[in-house]
């Protein structure tokens, strides 16, 4: 009785973390509803990353260099960098309705605007 009674508890358990790690995969998959990486860029990031203020790495047309340098450690690692603030980065860049998507969809802009 006892071990029919902690199997159905283990399993429960498992199908429960099992469902939420799902429900996060699909959460993590996509951006905000509405999100436009041009639009939120220029409101979040660009007042800092035009000019290269406090040290921020240029975006726009010729700044390939800034990005392929920080891209050696990884998209992921920049991304990662970005959600959680650098030195003078903000945590995402003071964007605080950006989602992990929503920032990773900025760095990818970010980083295609800079060819
Ligand atoms: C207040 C100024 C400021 C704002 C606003 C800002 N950044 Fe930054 N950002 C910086 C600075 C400074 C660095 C350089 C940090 C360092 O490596 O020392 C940086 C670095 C980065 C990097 C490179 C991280 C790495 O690993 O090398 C990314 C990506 C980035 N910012 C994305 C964003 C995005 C996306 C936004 C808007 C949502 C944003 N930033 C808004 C100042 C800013």
């Amino acid at each position: 009785m006892l071990n029919l009674k902690t199997g159905l508890f283990l399993s429960a358990a498992l199908f429960a973390s099992t469902s939420f790690a799902d429900a996060q995969q699909t959460e993590l998959a996509q951006v905000s509803d509405g999100f436009n990486a041009e639009t939120t860029y220029m409101a979040s990031c660009f007042a800092c990353h035009s000019s290269g203020a406090a040290g921020a790495p240029k975006v726009g047309p010729g700044n390939a260099d800034a990005w392929t340098a920080r891209l050696e450690k990884g998209m992921d690692q920049v991304v990662t960098n970005a959600i959680a603030g650098i030195n003078n980065m903000p945590p995402k860049g003071l964007c605080f309705t950006c989602n992990d998507d929503d920032i990773k969809a900025l760095v990818e802009y970010m980083v295609d605007s800079s060819n």
